[in-house]
């Protein structure tokens, strides 16, 4: 079984996916970070020396090189991830995989995200919590499109990163 992970930056995709992987025992894989790896070059440098196109067509090898493992893992997503080229229906066209959306509004998105923007190349240079707030508000619009075809919704909000996990594993059928 393969759990893809999917939402906006800040959602809380890799924590919880950290830890729904030591709760199931299954392999944890944080697609920024092998990116980064296999690169050798950050995610903010990669965007700045060889642009967002460059990154997006790492991206996509990168998630075919990764979900072609046959063991059972978590794959935390970028938040652009689903979101270009067929990538949707190619995480859909997957056997034994469930694509789970965390969804997090867009306040609360905010506030998590204004302290630690300057690591996200995208909103790195919103510099007002307002600035950020409407940047959010409109992308997270145009990419609720792909984050809603996912098998599953579980929101964020107010919640605790291990109410969160038991709800994706209550609701997932192994
Ligand atoms: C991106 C999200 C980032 C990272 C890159 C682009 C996006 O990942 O992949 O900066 O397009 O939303 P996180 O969602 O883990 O921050």
């Amino acid at each position: 079984m393969k759990i893809i992970l999917i939402g906006y930056m800040g959602s809380g995709k890799s924590t919880v996916g950290r830890q729904l992987a030591a709760f199931l025992n299954y392999k944890f894989i944080d697609l920024d970070q092998a990116i980064a790896k296999e690169t050798g070059i950050s995610i903010s440098k990669l965007f700045a020396t060889k642009g967002e196109l460059y990154f997006r067509k790492i991206e996509r090898k990168m998630v075919e090189k990764i979900l072609s493992d046959n063991s059972n893992l978590i794959l935390a997503t970028g938040g652009g991830t689903p979101c270009y080229g067929d990538m949707v229906q190619f995480l859909k066209s997957l056997a034994a995989t469930t694509t789970v959306y965390l969804k997090t509004s867009n306040e609360e998105l905010t506030q998590r995200l204004f302290s630690e923007k300057n690591k996200r190349p995208l909103i790195a240079h919103l510099n007002t919590e307002l600035l950020l707030n409407d940047f959010i508000k409109k992308h997270l619009f145009e990419r609720s499109y792909y984050y809603n075809q996912s098998d599953l919704k579980i929101t964020t909000d107010h919640r605790s990163i291990a109410t969160i996990v038991a709800d994706i594993e209550n609701n997932i059928s192994f």
